[in-house]
């Protein structure tokens, strides 16, 4: 196995995990990478670490390239188990000079390991570091995702070592953007956005421009997930354009039902919508995964929900789509609801309730169906579909 150079004197020393399927509940059907990146230079500095389970392959990739105990620094972007899992082992077999992190970083370290003995070095936001011939920048990036994340910028490399921001939980065996297929991989990389990062969009956006203004070079960026961004300019693009919450003319029909009225009525929603000349996407959420879905919600403009009402509440995997969906904080969005009841029908204000707190435009009370539809109850449905078809081509 060649060691992989990224940079003259810096090597990427992560795992490849393609087994996992689940990542805190989101699907991971592509499995992931847990990236660490190695600079040889006077200090021989390692960047995070990895997952517990996957210290061996860590260490394998750094003995490759230089004995782990020669490495003199050890800095720290993102305390999050997959890349400080294997941490404690490290330390021990590193005992490294120093561990830079951040200020939360060091708070975050303690309350996980409950080592006061290790060597923190905490760093301030825009502190330089120097290797020897390479210089280190310290970006802060507090809640891009967590408080303690933070970004190491290479000078001299022009390398931006951005921890979980711009990564994708895409395995292969490939380790750069341009070696892989680009729509598999930007598909990858818009679900990782859409499940990890949509909530903090606003910093996101406030990110960019801080870095615009700082006018920093960016030459390549090596997230700790997935491939490298040899053209980092297309990723930027991309999540200057999530954050701002830009959607297409797209809208999303999703349900789940008990014995097939809230599909029919669905069908009849997603018509009424098409209709319209907007495109529109049938989501059953007992075949599409909650993570799947949010990668359709990321631009889409209407989100119209569907739930038959049980025990005067929502069938439960809308209530947990709902849950999850909430928290990751959608923004300028079209809604409406639908669903069939028995006898006291609760569901369709459940969900009205929800796309309110989520400030969510609704465009009509939406519609209910006693058991199964008619005729008439699945033109009504056509209808609803229509006033969300305009409703979408009025705003895109
Ligand atoms: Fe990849 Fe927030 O850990």
């Amino acid at each position: 196995m060649h060691p992989i150079e990224i940079k003259p004197n810096v090597y990427w020393v992560g795992a490849v995990d393609w087994t996992t399927r689940d990542f805190h509940g989101y699907s991971t059907y592509r499995g992931t990478t847990y990236n660490a990146y190695l600079i040889m230079d006077e200090k021989i500095t390692l960047f995070d670490t990895v997952k517990k389970d996957k210290k061996g392959e860590l260490l394998h990739r750094i003995r490759n390239i230089v004995e782990p105990e020669k490495i003199d620094y050890l800095v720290v972007n993102h305390v999050e188990m997959d890349h400080s899992g294997c941490l404690p082992e490290i330390m021990e077999i590193v005992k490294p000079e120093k561990l830079f992190c951040s200020t939360m970083g060091r708070k975050t370290l303690l309350d996980h390991f409950h080592r006061e003995d290790w060597p923190y070095e905490v760093v301030k936001p825009g502190q330089d570091l120097s290797l020897g011939s390479k210089t280190i920048q310290f970006i802060e990036t507090r809640m891009l995702h967590w408080p303690d994340s933070m970004f190491s910028y290479v000078k001299e490399d022009k390398l931006l070592i951005s921890s979980d921001a711009f990564g994708q939980h895409f395995a292969s065996s490939e380790r750069f953007d341009d070696e892989v297929n680009l729509n598999d991989l930007m598909y990858q990389a818009a679900k990782y956005y859409a499940n990890i990062l949509y909530l903090y969009s606003p910093l996101v956006s406030k990110l960019i421009a801080s870095v615009q203004e700082m006018g920093l070079e960016i030459d390549m960026i090596a997230p700790d997930h997935g491939v490298i961004w040899r053209d980092p300019g297309r990723i930027i693009n991309a999540y200057s354009e999530w954050s701002s919450h830009k959607a297409r003319k797209k809208a999303l029909v999703i349900y789940d039902t008990m014995w097939h009225s809230t599909e029919m009525m669905a069908k009849a929603v997603a018509d009424g919508i098409q209709d319209e000349g907007v495109s529109v996407d049938l989501l059953d959420l007992t075949v599409n995964h909650r993570s799947e879905i949010m990668a359709s919600v990321l631009d889409a403009k209407a989100i119209v929900l569907g739930s038959p009402t049980l025990n005067n509440g929502l069938l439960p995997r809308m209530a947990g789509f709902l849950m999850y969906m909430r928290g990751l904080k959608p923004a300028n969005k079209i809604g409406a609801a639908f669903g069939s009841y028995g006898w006291s029908g609760e569901a369709v204000k459940l969900m009205n309730k929800v796309m309110e707190e989520m400030k969510f435009e609704i465009v009509d009370p939406g519609v209910r169906v006693k058991y199964v539809p008619s005729h008439e109850n699945l033109k009504e449905c056509v209808e609803l579909g229509r006033r969300v078809g305009k409703a979408v081509t009025e705003a895109v």
